[in-house]
C-alpha cells in the first residue's frame, strides 16, 4: 500500500541558552509513523504544551526541516522541495488550518479576497465568476456560502464562522492532507463539535486525511481514527484512538486522561455523552 505521508525517525532540535550556547532541546525526538494513501483518516497528535506538536506540524508543512530523519509526502522527501513550482505543487496537496483564525486573516483585508486569491492561485480560476463559483463550492462544504461571506471583514464573523472560512480556503486546492494545529481551541465550546464533525465529513466525503493536533482528549477521542500521545518530543503511546484513549498504559497518558476526565461523575457525564455519541455515530 502506498503512503500519503511517512515520518521516518524524525528529530528536530532547537538551540537553547543564547547565541553562543551549544545546548539544544529535542522538540521532536525520533518520531515515526505513516498514513496510507488510499485510506483517509483523522490522525490525532495529542500532548500537553511544549510536547512538540506544532514542531511536527511545521515539519509536515515544510516550514521546518528535521535535524535527522525524513518526512516523505507522496513519495517526495519534503526537505528536497526547493523551487517555487515544487513548493506550489506541494502546498496544493498539503494545507494548513491554524489555531487562531483572527490571526490567519488580516483585519483590513476582506475575507473573500483570501478565498479569491487561493482560487486563482491553486484552482486556476481566472475571472470573477469562476472565482466565486470555486469559493462558493468550498464554502458550501463547510456549511457557509459566498453570499454570507462576500465583502465581509474578519471581525464581522464569529470565531467559529471564520474557522470554517479557513477550512474552506484550505479545501480550494483539493488537498490530500490537512494539517490542523489546535483548530478548535479558540472556538467557542458550543461550536467546537460542529467544526470537529466537519473534519469527519471531509474525511468521509472528500477523502482528505487530517492531522488533528490538540491537547483536548475528548475531541481526539470523538473524531480520531488513530492517535499518538507525545511527551517532551517523544511518542509515548500510539495506536487505534479508542483503544489508546480507553486504556492508556503510560503513566503520562493516564495522568493526561485523568486530568481531562475527572472521576467526579457529574464532571465525567459530558465525557460519557461524548463517548456514547461517538459509539452511535
Ligand atoms: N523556534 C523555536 N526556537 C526554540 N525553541 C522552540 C522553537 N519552537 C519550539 N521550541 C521549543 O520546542 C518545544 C516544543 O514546542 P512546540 O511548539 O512544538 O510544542 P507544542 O506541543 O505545540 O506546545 P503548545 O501546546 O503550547 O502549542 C518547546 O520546548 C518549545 O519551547
Ligand atoms: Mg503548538
Amino acid at each position: 500500500m502506498s503512503k500519503l505521508l511517512e515520518l521516518d525517525h524524525v528529530t528536530k532540535l532547537y538551540p537553547v541558552g543564547g547565541l553562543f550556547s551549544r545546548q539544544s532541546i529535542k522538540a521532536v525526538n525520533d518520531v515515526s509513523f505513516s498514513l496510507d494513501a488510499d485510506k483517509p483518516e483523522i490522525f490525532a497528535i495529542v500532548g500537553e504544551s511544549g510536547s512538540g506538536k506544532s514542531t511536527m506540524a511545521k515539519m509536515m508543512l515544510g516550514n521546518e526541516v528535521p535535524n535527522s530523519g525524513r518526512l516523505v509526502f507522496d513519495g517526495t522527501d519534503i526537505s528536497t522541495i526547493r523551487n517555487r513550482s515544487q513548493r506550489e505543487a506541494f502546498m496544493a496537496r498539503v494545507q494548513p488550518v491554524f489555531q487562531n483564525p483572527f490571526e490567519a486573516f488580516n483585519p483590513l483585508t476582506r475575507v473573500d479576497a483570501y478565498l479569491f486569491g487561493t482560487a486563482h492561485r491553486f484552482a486556476g480560476a481566472n475571472n470573477q465568476a469562476e472565482k466565486e463559483r470555486v469559493c462558493d463550492e468550498a464554502l458550501q462544504r463547510v456549511g457557509l456560502s459566498m453570499a454570507e461571506i462576500k465583502g465581509r471583514f474578519s471581525h464581522e464573523l464569529s470565531g467559529g464562522q471564520l474557522q470554517r472560512v479557513a477550512v474552506a480556503r484550505a479545501l480550494i486546492p483539493s488537498p490530500k492532507l490537512i494539517v490542523a494545529d489546535e483548530p478548535v481551541s479558540m472556538v467557542d465550546a458550543s461550536l467546537r463539535m460542529s467544526i470537529v464533525n466537519l473534519f469527519r465529513s471531509l474525511r468521509d466525503e472528500l477523502k482528505v486525511s487530517i492531522i488533528y493536533i490538540t491537547h483536548d482528549l475528548a475531541t481526539a477521542y470523538y473524531i480520531s481514527d488513530r492517535v499518538i500521545i507525545m511527551q517532551k518530543g517523544v511518542v509515548i503511546e500510539s495506536g487505534d484512538a479508542r483503544a489508546v484513549l480507553d486504556n492508556p498504559t503510560h503513566p503520562y497518558s493516564i495522568a493526561l486522561k485523568n486530568a481531562v476526565l475527572p472521576p467526579d461523575p457529574r464532571a465525567a457525564s459530558a465525557a460519557i455523552r461524548l463517548r456514547s455519541a461517538a459509539a452511535a455515530g
